[in-house]
């Protein structure tokens, strides 16, 4: 095996991946020969424009779906099982309604069979480190989308993963709300360092929040190029002000522009 950056045993590496939908020819093709490293513990912001195969690549490393061509290893394991070690957060909370916030939470351990006694008091902590702590025993209609959200995110931290996969997690909540799961998050990231992949149409928040972003073209979705964002941290609210945080905002503004993503007017 060749040697990069990151190790076989460590991070996850994507190589030569190509992921088509239906026949040759005939069908699209959703990801063209990406190639990607991320180290473990990395905070990663994919961005790219609706449709450029963003959600694909999550599928693809969570195996949720098989590349066409090329090959993607999580944490040295190259073999087509979900990852162990993943939590995935959707835009959509997913909760059950049915069940209390707690056992939501603690959905993950009932449905692989661990000792849910024995991970409760994880659970009531994550929801505490969430700001649901008086909420455990609610059901979900009682929450805001919001507040359904971080119950999502308290879920999927339960079992200590060592990925956190989250597709456009903020995508349904409003600006304001938007903004504290934003600062939140990063929070919940520096206690807990898991690696993050972190997919967003927004170019602000993936700024705010990465430690390098990777651009998406349009479809088919290619690196367009990576961007290291030294704004320091805890970033928090004030990063906006940070010149690092408009510089690369723009930056990523200007391929956007070049490549027809966005308009001048
Ligand atoms: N299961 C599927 N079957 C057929 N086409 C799909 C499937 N999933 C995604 N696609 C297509 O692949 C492209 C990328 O989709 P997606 O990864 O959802 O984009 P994004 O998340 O960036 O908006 C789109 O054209 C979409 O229609
Ligand atoms: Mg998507």
């Amino acid at each position: 095996m060749s040697q990069t950056a990151v190790g076989p045993l460590s991070g996850i590496r994507i190589a030569g991946v190509t992921k088509r939908f239906g026949p040759v020819g005939a069908g699209v093709t959703a990801l063209e020969q990406v190639d990607l490293d991320i180290g473990d513990g990395e905070f990663v912001a994919v961005v790219g424009p609706s449709g450029c195969g963003k959600s694909t690549l999550m599928r693809l490393i969570s195996r949720l779906a098989e590349p066409s061509t090329g090959s993607i290893s999580v944490f040295g394991e190259t073999s087509n099982l979900p990852p162990p070690d993943m939590g995935i957060v959707f835009q959509g909370h997913v909760l059950l309604p049915w069940r209390s916030i707690l056992d939501n939470v603690l959905f993950p351990a009932d449905i692989t069979g661990r000792d849910r006694n024995a991970l409760k008091p994880h659970a009531l902590e994550l929801l505490e480190s969430v700001g649901l702590k008086d909420f455990a025993q609610n059901f979900p209609h009682e929450l805001s989308g919001g507040m359904k959200q971080r119950a999502s995110i308290a879920r999927a931290l339960l079992m200590r993963p060592k990925l956190l996969l989250m597709d456009e997690p903020f995508g349904a909540l409003d600006a304001l709300t938007r903004e504290q799961m934003r600062v939140d998050l990063e929070a919940l990231w520096l206690e807990h360092k898991m690696t993050v992949v972190f997919i967003t149409h927004s170019i602000d928040e993936a700024v705010l929040l990465a430690d390098r972003v990777i651009v998406m073209t349009p479809r088919p979705g290619r690196v367009e190029t990576i961007l290291d964002i030294g704004i320091p941290r805890t970033r928090g609210l004030h990063a906006r002000r940070h010149p690092e945080f408009l510089r690369r905002s723009e930056e990523i503004t200007d391929i956007f522009l070049s490549r027809g993503v966005l308009q001048r007017h």
